[in-house]
C-alpha cells in the first residue's frame, strides 16, 4: 500500500467515526447540533481526502489526470447546485429534495455496477463470482431506491396523487419480482451475459415504482425512512465495487439506521413494518367517507385570546400547517407571553407530525421554545383530559379520533394525540379540508371543538394583538 493509501485509509477511519458520533448526537435535541457539526466535518475529510488520494495517484499520468480532473469538476458543480438548493428550499419542502438526493444515491450504485460489469477487472474463479454478486445485488438495490425514490419524491410534492396504487395481486408481484431477481443472480453469476443486467435492471425499476407506488399517503413518513435506508445498502454495495471501505461503512450506517427509523415511524403508527417494507403488504384500500358528522362550530381570534386568559393549562399540537404557514415564531411568542401570565403551556409532539421525522421539533428549536415543555405523544396523551385548552395549529391526521375510534378508517389504528378528551379545542386551519391521509377529522365537528379559520401565521398574530 502506498503512503497516500494509507493515510487516506486513517482518514477514513476518523470520518466513519464522527459519522457514528454525528449519529448519536442526532439523537437528541440538546446534542443535534453537535451532530450536525460532526457530520460536516466527517464528509469534508471523506471529500478532501478521496481527492487527495486520487490526485496522488494520478500524478505524472495523463489518462488518470483526466479522471481527476473529471472528479473536481462534478464535486464543484454538485456543491454548487447542493448549496444553491439547501439556501432556497422551504423546510416543507424539505422530504421531497430528500426523497430527490436518495433517487441520486440508488441511480449512482446502477452506475457503479454498470461500470463493474462492463470494465475487466481481470478477476477470475470465486472472485470473479464474488464480483459478479456484487454488480448484480448492487444495480438492484440502486434500481429499487432509484425509482422508488422518484415516485416518492412525485408523490410528496403532489406531482403525482398519494393514493396506494392497487393492483391485482400485488402482494404475489413484489414477492414474484424478489424471487426472478434471486433466480436472475443465480444465473448471472454462472453466466454473465449482457441481458442479464438488463433484465434485473428492468425489474428493479418496475419493482422500485411498484413498492413506493402501493404506498398510502399515511404511510409515506416510513417509506422516507426505508428509501434513506435503501440508499444505504446501495451505497454499501457501491463501496463493495469500488473496494472504498468508507463508503461501505457510511453506506452500513445509513442503511442500519434508516432501517431502525422505520422500525419506530412503524411502530408509532402501528403498522408492520415487514407490510411497509413489502410495499403496502396486506394494507387495504381506503373507503370513501360520506358520513355526515353534523356542523362545526367557528370561533374568532379575539375570544381565543379570551378563552387562552381564563385557562390554566395549555397544549398546542402543531402539525404541517404550522410549517406551511412558518407560524412558529408567532407560537413561540404566544407560549411566552401566556407563561409571563402564568399559564402552564406545553407542546405534544406527534411522531409523524409535519412532513419529516423531527419536522416539529426543528421548527420549535429555531423559534427558540424551551425543550423542556416540548412533549412526545406519549408523555403528554395522558395529561389532555386534565388540560383547559387545546390549540391544534396546522394539525389534521395527527388529532383525528377516527384512527382511535373507526376501526374502517384508513388511519385505523396509527395512535394519536387524543386532543378531543380536553375541556377545549381550537383548530386552526384554512377550510375543513382533509388532511395529507384524505381522511375527514370528525374532531371538527366535537361539542368542544370550535374552527379558527384562516393562515396559521396571521391568526397566531391576531391573538397574540388581542392579548
Ligand atoms: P396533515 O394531516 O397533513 O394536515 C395539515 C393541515 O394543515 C391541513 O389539514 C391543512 O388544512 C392545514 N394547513 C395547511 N396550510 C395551512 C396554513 N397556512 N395555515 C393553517 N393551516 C394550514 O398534518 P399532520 O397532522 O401534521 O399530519 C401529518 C400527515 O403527513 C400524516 O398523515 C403523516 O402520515 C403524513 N406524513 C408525515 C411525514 C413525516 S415523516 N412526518 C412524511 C410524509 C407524510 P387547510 O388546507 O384547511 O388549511
Amino acid at each position: 500500500m502506498t503512503l497516500a493509501a494509507s493515510v487516506a485509509g486513517a482518514a477514513y477511519i476518523v470520518a466513519a467515526l464522527l459519522f457514528i458520533l454525528s449519529l448519536a448526537g442526532l439523537s437528541k435535541h440538546e446534542t443535534s447540533r453537535r451532530g450536525v457539526a460532526y457530520g460536516i466535518v466527517g464528509m469534508a475529510i471523506a471529500l478532501v481526502s478521496t481527492v487527495w488520494l486520487t490526485a496522488a495517484q494520478a500524478w505524472g499520468d495523463p489518462a488518470a489526470l483526466v479522471g481527476l480532473t473529471l472528479l473536481v469538476v462534478a464535486v464543484l458543480v454538485g456543491g454548487a447546485i447542493g448549496l444553491w438548493r439547501a439556501r432556497v428550499v422551504e423546510m416543507t419542502g424539505m422530504p421531497e429534495l430528500i426523497a430527490l438526493l436518495h433517487s441520486f444515491v440508488g441511480l449512482a450504485a446502477v452506475l457503479v455496477g454498470w461500470n463493474g460489469a462492463l470494465y475487466d477487472t481481470g478477476l477470475t474463479g470465486t472472485l470473479a463470482d464474488i464480483h459478479h454478486a456484487e454488480v448484480f445485488i448492487g444495480v438492484f438495490i440502486g434500481g429499487v431506491t432509484f425509482i422508488g425514490s422518484i415516485v416518492a419524491f412525485l408523490k410528496l410534492s403532489a406531482r403525482i396523487s398519494s393514493k396506494p396504487l392497487m393492483l391485482p395481486g400485488k402482494n404475489a408481484l413484489n414477492i414474484g419480482a424478489l424471487v426472478a431477481f434471486v433466480a436472475l443472480t443465480v444465473w448471472y453469476v454462472v453466466t454473465p451475459e449482457l441481458w442479464l443486467l438488463i433484465a434485473v435492471t428492468l425489474l428493479a425499476l418496475a419493482l422500485g415504482w411498484h413498492l413506493v407506488a402501493s404506498i398510502g399517503g399515511g404511510d409515506m413518513p416510513v417509506v422516507v425512512s426505508m428509501l434513506n435506508s435503501y440508499s444505504g445498502w446501495a451505497a454499501a454495495a457501491a463501496g463493495f465495487l469500488l473496494n472504498n471501505d468508507l463508503l461501505i461503512v457510511t453506506g452500513a450506517l445509513v442503511g442500519s439506521s434508516g432501517a431502525y427509523l422505520s422500525y419506530i415511524m412503524c411502530k408509532a403508527m402501528n403498522r408492520s413494518f415487514l407490510s411497509v417494507i413489502a410495499g403496502g403488504f396486506g394494507i387495504e384500500a381506503p373507503s370513501g367517507d360520506d358520513a355526515d358528522y353534523g356542523e362545526h362550530r367557528e370561533i374568532d381570534a379575539e375570544s381565543v385570546a379570551d378563552m387562552l386568559t381564563g385557562a390554566s393549562t395549555v397544549v398546542i399540537t402543531p402539525g404541517y400547517g404550522m410549517a406551511v404557514a412558518q407560524a412558529q415564531h408567532g407560537v413561540a411568542n404566544l407560549v411566552q407571553r401566556l407563561r409571563e401570565r402564568g399559564v402552564d403551556v406545553k407542546f405534544g409532539i406527534h411522531p409523524v407530525a409535519g412532513r419529516l421525522p423531527g419536522h416539529m421539533n426543528v421548527l420549535l428549536a429555531e423559534a427558540k421554545v424551551p425543550y423542556d415543555i416540548v412533549l412526545e405523544m406519549d408523555e403528554i396523551n395522558d395529561d389532555l383530559s386534565q388540560t383547559d385548552v387545546v390549540l391544534v395549529i396546522g394539525a389534521n391526521d395527527t388529532v383525528n379520533p377516527s384512527a382511535a375510534e373507526d376501526p374502517g378508517s384508513p388511519i385505523a389504528g396509527m395512535p394519536v394525540l387524543r386532543v378531543w378528551e380536553a375541556g377545549n379545542v381550537i383548530v386552526f386551519k384554512r377550510s375543513m379540508a382533509s388532511g395529507y391521509a384524505g381522511v375527514q377529522n370528525p374532531l371538527f365537528f366535537r361539542d368542544n371543538a370550535q374552527m379558527l379559520f384562516g393562515d396559521a401565521k396571521e391568526r397566531v398574530e391576531d391573538i397574540l394583538k388581542a392579548l
